[in-house]
């Protein structure tokens, strides 16, 4: 029997990634940088089966069908390409946080498989390469193949599908001495996906090309400043760079932030106005993630408590990339 099993965890965007090059191969418009967490992971194993005649995912327990099962099926099948392998499997995924929610499920699942799918086919892939499979299931899932702070680039406006982009790891997770309180402000799954959403801003949106001359700027002066350990300025980014995109995607129709993310935003510029290191972030859904100086943590994170319409909060750290495990 082959099989792969592997741990990863979600990461969030600091400078957003926000639309795809109009080439078949999901290749990010603008590059994006993240840090990865831990306090949250995906678990999944995959087992490859003679006696399958077809893939099969159980996802948080449930016998999953229809797109989650069609996502991981084209992963799957492009390792089985590159491997030679004939077998179907079976996947067994979960996650100890809320699942499709903009909540980095994707992020972490899709990392997870990748890593847990090569090691099942025995492909003699680096992590490189395995955060090149990844991109093409969901752009975010290549940077969580790392730990600490990571960057993806952007793709070629043209090139063959068979070019290779990954994430690379820019500093290791002791760079910024920070945590990231991760408010969740509902447990319903998103109505518009970020694939949906991102499609609509490009073709819909009279500021995404705006986003395209912006984003590139901000992710690399972003970069400059997280080298130079510079909370600041990678704070005051990373609220810049979520604004912006979700702007762009405003201005289409599409938007995730409900009134309790407002709530929260608020409420981050208060904790900044009495002297805090707190900045916010959001993703294609309703939850705020804030970046606090470690020191600062446990006083946001009783302030944001009672903050109306969040429900919880979780508190992250920069954590390591996606790895190996041993066992069923
Ligand atoms: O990786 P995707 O296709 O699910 O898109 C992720 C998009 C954002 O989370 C909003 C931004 C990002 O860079 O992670």
């Amino acid at each position: 029997m082959s099989r792969g099993v592997a741990l990863a965890h979600p990461n969030i965007a600091l400078a957003k990634y926000w639309g795809k090059r109009v080439r078949a191969g999901n290749y990010p418009a603008v590059p994006s940088l993240s840090v990865t967490l831990s306090g949250m992971s995906t678990r999944t194993s995959v087992v490859l089966e003679g006696s399958l005649d077809a893939d099969v995912l159980v996802l948080n327990g449930k016998e999953a069908h229809g797109e989650p099962l069609a996502r991981a099926i084209e992963l799957l099948d492009r390792l089985r390409e590159a491997s030679g392998e004939s077998r179907r499997a079976r996947v067994e995924t979960s996650n100890d946080f809320p699942t499709a929610s903009g909540l980095a499920s994707s992020a972490s699942g899709f990392a997870a498989l990748a890593l847990a799918g090569a090691h099942a086919m025995k492909l003699p892939w680096d992590a490189a390469r395995i955060s090149d499979a990844a991109r093409r299931s969901s752009a975010s899932a290549a940077r969580s193949l790392f730990g600490g702070f990571v960057h993806l680039g952007a793709g070629a406006e043209v090139g063959p599908v068979s070019d290779v982009l990954a994430a690379r790891p820019v500093a290791p997770e002791s760079q910024l001495d920070v945590r990231v309180l991760v408010c969740v402000t509902s447990e319903a799954e998103k109505d518009v996906s970020s694939r949906d959403g991102m499609n609509r801003t490009a073709k819909e949106s009279p500021y995404y090309d705006a986003w395209l001359v912006d984003a590139p700027a901000v992710c690399a002066e972003m970069e400059r400043a997280l080298l130079a350990k510079d909370l600041a300025r990678v704070g005051a980014l990373t609220e810049r760079s979520a604004f912006a995109m979700h702007a762009s995607a405003f201005a289409a129709g599409v938007r995730y932030m409900r009134a309790a993310t407002l709530e929260v935003l608020d409420a981050v510029s208060a904790l900044r106005r009495g002297g805090l290191a707190a900045w916010a972030t959001m993703d294609a859904g309703p939850h705020v993630k804030v970046l606090v100086a470690t020191s600062d943590a446990s006083r946001a994170t009783r302030e944001l408590t009672s903050v109306p319409g969040v429900l919880r909060i979780l508190e992250t750290a920069p954590g390591p990339g996606a790895r190996l495990l041993e066992g069923p």
